[in-house]
């Protein structure tokens, strides 16, 4: 036996093909027991040298199983700053307060409804401006930037109180776009309506076939996750609760790309994680079911439930609804009289591996999606 060739023992770590195997085992079953739901009220909330208060909801170090992605939601109290630090891309979407992002010393206002992209490595900073506590959420794919060592975590800054004069030190807000000519921020009531498009469209087809004196049906269908769906004529007279059962009130269009119901992204450029749409659904309506790997919903407004591969998971404002990353079967719902909103955020790593395998091949079940009342 040449020199080099000797005998592992069983209290050595070296058959790194076992592990593998053992890995591979251990997460076939890992991903069958996400969790799927995080519950806002649960959320244990930490200090860090970054943030005042900010919390995970879904990710590795709350029992998701992830790509190696996370969604957190933090605050920050009025008259305070974030630290300022850089690493991979991040998205937030401002939920209540406003306050100015300084980003490699560029300066862009943010408000409620706002939804910022953070590129790789861009040096950025939060700053309170407001008189109330600043909440965001916010995406990173952290843990996998780290994993393949591509990405750092650099902390620049810690987070402080804003000194008396701060805000004169900040330059004017000279463009919503980065010198790039990336988009970094984009306020809600700039944000296009796809539905309200398609409303249109479709109420001009059936005006142009009234005028021909023919029936209008639509079969008008995006792709993606959602899919505003006009009902044909004939269906409308099962009563008003099955009108348009797959019908979305609202699809505002954020940073747009990969399985957005539009090709449109608002000149954002993100690729590892994006803030994609903001969907707000009617009463006593569901999305369609369907099939994809890792994808995250946080519930903004409202009351609904997921059916996430055959098993009822209910939620309300402030819980998140987890994708698994593997090909996941699910259809959401709004069973109740008020509308939905929630917003969409999705992880780049996906399209590196849905070209890959055949069995990665999104599926829209349509034929069996039960529109509910
Ligand atoms: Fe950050
Ligand atoms: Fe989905």
């Amino acid at each position: 036996m040449p020199e080099q060739w000797r005998t592992v023992t069983r209290l050595e770590k070296a058959d790194f093909y076992a592990d593998w195997l053992a890995k591979s085992q251990e997460n076939e079953q890992i991903v069958q027991r996400d969790p799927c739901v995080s519950y806002g009220k649960d959320v244990l909330y930490v200090e860090t040298v970054q943030d005042y208060k900010i919390g995970m909801l879904i990710g590795e170090q709350v029992g998701f199983p992830t790509n190696g992605t996370n969604l957190c939601r933090a605050f920050l109290p009025a008259g305070h700053h974030t630290g300022k630090h850089r690493h991979g891309e991040e998205a937030i979407h401002i939920l209540a307060g406003e306050g100015v992002l300084l980003l490699d010393d560029r300066r862009y206002d943010f408000h409620a409804g706002t939804t910022i992209h953070i590129p790789y490595f861009g040096t950025h900073q939060l700053f309170n401006t407001g008189k109330t506590e600043v909440s965001y959420i916010t995406a990173m794919a952290m843990d996998l930037d780290l994993f393949v060592r591509l990405g750092r975590l650099e902390q620049i800054e810690e987070k402080g109180a804003n000194q008396p004069g701060f805000e004169a030190a900040f330059p004017a807000q000279e463009s919503e776009l980065d010198p790039k000519g990336r988009r970094i921020v984009l306020h809600i009531e700039d944000a296009p309506d796809e539905q309200k498009r398609r409303d249109e469209i479709a109420k001009a087809k059936r005006a142009e076939a009234e005028a021909r004196g023919e029936t209008a049906e639509s079969h008008g269908h995006g792709h993606g996750h959602g899919h505003g769906h006009e009902e044909p004529a004939a269906k409308k007279g099962r009563g008003a609760a099955n009108q348009n059962p797959h019908r979305h009130g609202q699809i505002l269009i954020l940073m747009g790309g990969g399985e957005s119901p539009s090709p449109e992204r608002n000149g954002f450029t993100a690729v590892s994680v994006a803030m994609t749409n903001i969907f707000e659904e009617v009463p006593h309506t569901s999305s369609h079911l369907h099939s994809h790997t890792e994808a995250v919903l946080y519930v903004l407004e409202g009351i609904g439930f997921s059916e996430v591969d055959y098993e009822h998971y209910d939620w309300q404002a402030g819980d998140a609804v987890h994708v698994t990353p593997k090909m996941t079967r699910h259809e959401h719902f709004n069973p109740s009289d008020l509308r939905t909103r929630t917003l969409r955020i999705e992880y780049g790593i996906r399209y590196f591996y849905e070209p890959l395998w055949d069995g990665y091949e999104k599926v829209e079940h349509r034929e069996t999606a039960i529109a509910r009342p």
